[in-house]
């Protein structure tokens, strides 16, 4: 299995993401670290824990990080995912203790502890904690297998016209998350608008009938409301798992290698992820993430929260 480190701000799609990563046999979770975003520091680590709860996620650290962005004031999105964060379902009393470590030093900690090449980053909010961790200790940046964050977009965005919200939340952590010597691949908006929870995936979820699905379908309701009357969709996309699914099989997602730059300046740009997709592939640490396979990932997002239902 590939050794993962997720770091989140659950969150209704980070929380799926966890379920997927808790679940599926191809993933050893490694640590599960959480960065304002969705909502407060406090709110979105109280819901990782409660998360960690539900599952019977034990024994998995995880630590606090960055309560906001490097720059700037911390801008929160209660209109996707609540006051709380994870508004839907009733969130269990967390199980674990929080670890004592800022998720900075535990990211690093667990990546110096294994060989090089075997820990991969999964960024699924802003990514304070992981720039951060960069600074903290550059070696990670050459022992890392590889980032894969949900983040960007080639397209449109959803936060601004062309910035997608993680990004744009905190721009500077991400330029400088794209700007160290790690491979980086980008599953932006492009594919994650494909990775949507109909109403028959939500049946087939429903059909599990275990407590996890039960709390998934939960989540699906408000999240899927709150997608419907903020954003015009008519099922809400679950942005955040498709960076665990590209670790669990990269052929059901589509990438090619591209240079990405985050925009910085722009007045009406700051936070886009600038893309070139000019003339022939060339060699480099990005990727950019272009399409989904949706039929594969929902078979795999399924069998993986009917494994935590059977434990
Ligand atoms: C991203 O922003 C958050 O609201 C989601 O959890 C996801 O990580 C999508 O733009
Ligand atoms: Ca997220």
């Amino acid at each position: 299995p590939r050794k993962i480190i997720l770091d989140c701000d659950p969150g209704h799609d980070d929380a799926i993401a966890l379920a997927l990563a808790h679940g599926s046999p191809a993933i050893d979770l490694l640590a599960v670290t959480t960065v304002a975003g969705n909502q407060t520091l406090a709110k979105v680590t109280r819901n990782a824990r409660a998360i960690a709860a539900t599952f019977g996620l034990t024994g998995v650290p995880i630590a606090a990080g960055a309560d906001r962005p490097l720059v700037g004031d911390l801008i929160v999105a209660p209109d996707i995912h609540g006051e709380t964060g994870l508004d839907g379902p009733a969130l269990a009393e967390p199980t674990d203790p929080l670890d004592a470590r800022h998720a900075a030093e535990l990211i690093i900690d667990t990546v110096l502890a294994h060989q090089p090449g075997e820990v991969s980053l999964v960024p699924v909010g802003p990514l304070t904690n992981i720039a951060l961790a960069a600074r903290l200790e550059p070696r990670i940046t050459e022992r890392v297998g590889e980032v894969v964050l949900m983040g960007g977009a080639v397209g449109p965005g959803n936060r601004t016209p062309v910035a997608e919200f993680n990004i744009w939340a905190d721009p500077e952590a991400a330029h400088i998350v794209f700007g160290a010597p790690w491979r980086v691949t980008m599953i932006g908006l492009d594919v994650t608008h494909r990775a949507l929870a109909t109403p028959q995936v939500r049946e087939r979820i429903r059909a599990l009938g275990s407590g996890p699905a039960r709390f998934v379908e939960e989540m699906l309701a408000f999240y899927g409301g709150a997608y419907r009357t903020h954003q015009g969709f008519s099922a809400p996309p679950v942005h955040d798992p498709c960076a665990v699914a590209y670790l669990i099989d990269p052929t059901m997602i589509a990438t090619r290698r591209a240079p990405i730059t985050v925009e910085l300046a722009g007045a009406a740009t700051r936070g886009m992820t600038v893309v070139d997709l000019r003339g022939p592939t060339p060699a480099g640490r990005h990727r950019v993430a272009l399409d989904l396979d949706a039929d594969r990932f929902w078979d795999v997002m399924i069998d993986a929260i009917a494994r935590i239902g059977a434990d």
